[in-house]
């Protein structure tokens, strides 16, 4: 990783405040805060933290506290059970509350005490107040309050892949520390895929032996070209067993995955008589989806996974078990006379829906699902356990968008919500990628996680019991470093926490942005490396029409002092100070800066602004776009900003599926327009295809509308391909008030696509009128 973005922010947030007085704004944001008129609580040295006597729980819970104040204050108060007259902080857990994570902290000159209706409640209330105390060495002053907070979900989790690239356990330890200030209670574990076999299993030795090694790796995205270096690694389960209880000190489950019956190329490559063909394999090099999974036709293939997961068992003692499920190619299986027997036998149909394969899926799951049952465990699984039947207790992981949630949530599932829209942290936290360390693509910023709603509408109110509750997902395919993992994870994990545990009623972009620095003091305190993406200055621009100019407003969240120039030039603190909002009606690129005392400036935001006639202008969308690409809508169009050449999902292009884009432009008087010019983004690897038809029509009264030009738009390609591609109309000049723009996508896919037949997306950013 660059310097760069691994550099931390000195906030200054503590400036603002008395700089020894606690603050009790922290993520998360506890639901109910009353500030009381009593004396403060004055925090020294010779302050006693107090806990119930023979709570082995609450005895490590007040060493905690007493470790994290001596992180933040530089003295580490004494822990005991026998309360001293004045000056201490007391842990009970004694609270009677219908959620067992509930918790009290209530602050008076003579203590503090937390009272949890558990041990992990207290550890939260514990959270509470770590991140309620400044970092400053010496005497803190703690406001006399009453807190009462508890979370809205009881399951509150993040994965981490450690299969594409592995961590050593003290790695997983800290990252279980990062969870802990999260109030995160669940740890999922991805410990096996194409690319690594990560836990010991006695039973079969050559899953590590050799399915931990990997000869090396692909450099890029499958780029074809290797890095010659080995990568490997594994737990011991004398490691596994150390890692479960530190995180069961600190309140964290941590489910284990083990992806079956596909992503098993590391343990096929050790033991190949599991797959269809036999083999050989070989632990994978590359990223992707691979067609060769356990072979579902025979016998050893489930003695096998039992083997696995008896021993699985025996170290984690997570209720729920994760048996992956996702991204299994049926190919093998249509092919193998094995599996295809065993369709035979038990008199597997398929169905319009789902060939008999999905269903022989169905069936290894329910096995899998049956054997721990036994033991006392469920399992969870990708959303892909829906496809044909789902096992009968099966908790489902909802990732490929939310569908999978509502799905299994109406037929009395229990449902993760982790979709790649707004909780997969291998996604870019930014537009400027080529300023970042590579990754997979996509675009999840700190405001889009912040932003996941896990009940969806569609659900009633008994169905959404069924939503346990959200989790975010980290993939590793190019991320390899532990410093790599911490800035994917935070603080998004942050805006995580937040959707865990605040109801939706109290939940506030702005109000977060604000108290998160405090929460990076601790960051940088603890020397965690994070995105500091949320310090960059942040615009809104947004089309205003009275003024026929676009306006602009620019922020920091924590009102550092802000530069800019609208020539292109770089700012400096001697370019034009940002006091208020203000409007642009010409050709600029806006260039902005937050120079903060400490000289540590922001990255400069840049945007470029392309006016034309219709620029700013009042428009109307008549047909509406895909409500995942919608954004800010119709104005999208108009407000001369356009969108990035290699990325459809920054928030500039608008995408349509079911629908023709169909837009009218009201130019409050009547214009001369003689050229029309539109974009179109094209990955058809997406499914997103150049348009097929252009429109222009134009009216004085908004009504009744006449022709003006239209182009056909033939597409030759016979192979995948992606651009970035403008289409002008040029014509007679036109003299009209309203002109109307329509853009038809293909309607269907060609033949030579995989996704042939169906409907195409079309991405547009910009329709300009001259
Ligand atoms: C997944 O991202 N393959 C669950
Ligand atoms: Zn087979």
């Amino acid at each position: 990783m660059s310097k760069k973005t691994t550099k931390s922010v000195t906030t200054g947030s503590q400036a603002a405040v008395e700089v020894n007085k606690a603050c009790y704004d922290v993520v998360p944001l506890p639901k109910h805060t009353q500030l009381t008129s009593g004396e403060p609580f004055v925090l020294s040295s010779s302050v006693k933290i107090v806990y119930p006597t023979a709570n082995e729980k609450m005895r490590k819970n007040a060493e905690f506290l007493a470790e994290y104040l001596y992180q933040l204050v530089g003295y580490k108060p004494a822990t005991t059970t026998v309360k001293p007259a004045d000056k201490y902080i007391e842990l009970n857990n004694s609270l009677r509350d219908n959620n067992t994570e509930a918790y009290e902290l209530h602050v008076d000159s003579k203590s503090i005490q937390i009272n949890g209706a558990s041990e992990a409640a207290v550890f939260y209330g514990i959270q509470t107040l770590r991140k309620a105390t400044p970092l400053v060495q010496g005497n803190v002053v703690f406001p006399a309050v009453d807190i009462k907070d508890h979370p809205r979900y009881a399951y509150r989790g993040m994965m981490l892949d450690i299969a594409r690239h592995f961590q050593p356990a003290s790695f997983i330890k800290k990252y279980i520390d990062i969870l802990a200030l999260h109030n995160i209670n669940t740890f999922h574990w991805h410990l096996t895929d194409d690319q690594g076999w990560r836990i010991e299993i006695k039973k079969y030795p050559k899953l590590t032996e050799i399915g931990s090694k990997r000869s090396e790796t692909v450099i890029g995205k499958n780029s074809g070209k290797f890095d010659g270096t080995p990568h490997g690694g594994f737990y011991t389960q004398h490691e596994i067993k150390d890692i479960v209880q530190y995180a069961s000190d600190r309140h964290i489950t941590v489910i284990p995955e083990i992806d079956l019956p596909g992503h098993m190329l590391a343990a096929m490559s050790a033991y190949p008589e599991l797959g269809c063909t036999g083999g050989p394999y070989e632990v994978e090099k590359q990223w992707g989806v691979f067609d060769d999974i356990l072979c579902a036709g025979q016998e050893k293939t489930f003695t096998f996974l039992e083997g696995v997961l008896s021993e699985v068992i025996t170290l984690f003692p997570s209720k729920l078990i994760h048996i992956g499920g996702d991204e299994a190619p049926k190919v093998r299986w249509e092919k193998c006379p094995r599996c295809q027997a065993k369709i035979k036998e038990l008199g597997i149909k398929g169905d319009e829906k789902h060939g008999k394969e999905f269903y022989l899926q169905s069936y290894v799951t329910e096995r899998v699902e049956k054997f721990l049952n036994r033991h006392g465990r469920n399992i969870i699984g990708w959303d892909e356990i829906l496809e044909g039947k789902l096992a009968p207790n099966a908790t489902v992981m909802s990732w490929r968008g939310i569908g999978g949630g509502i799905e299994a949530a109406r037929l009395g599932h229990n449902v993760i919500m982790t979709p790649t829209s707004h909780l997969y942290f291998d996604y870019y936290q930014t537009t400027e990628t080529d300023k970042e360390p590579f990754g997979i693509g996509g675009y999840v910023p700190v405001k889009q996680v912040y932003s996941f709603e896990p009940e969806p509408d569609q659900l009633t109110a008994a169905q959404k019991k069924f939503i346990l509750g959200p989790q975010a997902n980290l993939w590793t395919e190019y991320i390899k470093t532990p410093s790599h993992v911490e800035y994917m994870t935070m603080p998004r994990i942050a805006a995580l926490s937040e959707i865990q545990w605040l109801d939706a009623s109290q939940k506030n972009y702005d109000n977060f942005l604000h108290r998160l620095p405090r929460l990076i003091d601790v960051y940088n305190r603890l020397g965690y490396t994070y995105a500091s993406h949320v310090f960059d200055v942040q615009a809104v621009l947004q089309p205003h029409p009275a003024n026929g100019a676009l306006s602009v407003n620019l922020s920091t969240i924590d009102n550092a002092p802000v530069y800019y120039t609208l020539d292109g030039s770089d700012p400096t603190v001697n370019s034009t100070a940002y006091t208020a909002p203000f409007h642009i009606k010409e050709n600029a690129t806006l260039q902005a800066v937050a120079i903060r005392k400490t000289g540590s400036n922001s990255r400069i935001f840049s945007q470029e602004v392309k006016v034309a006639k219709s620029s700013f202008k009042p428009v109307t969308l008549l047909t509406k776009p895909d409500l995942q690409y919608s954004y800010s809508g119709a104005t999208m169009l108009v407000d001369g900003l356009y969108g990035d050449k290699t990325n459809y999902k920054t928030g500039r292009w608008i995408g349509f599926h079911a629908q023709d884009l169909v837009a009218v432009i009201d130019m409050q008087q009547p214009a001369q327009v003689s050229e029309a010019s539109l974009r179109n983004y094209v990955e058809t690897g997406e499914w997103i295809f150049d348009a097929a038809e252009i429109i222009v029509e134009s009216s004085n009264d908004g009504k009744n509308f006449t022709s003006v030009a239209a182009e056909k738009i033939m597409d030759k390609h016979t192979t995948h391909w992606a651009e970035v591609v403008t289409h002008t109309l040029k014509f007679s000049p036109v003299t009209a008030r309203y002109f109307k723009v329509t853009m038809k996508p293909v309607s269907a896919m060609p033949d030579w696509h995989p996704g042939k037949g169906k409907r195409a997306y079309i991405f547009v950013d910009e329709i300009a009128l001259n």
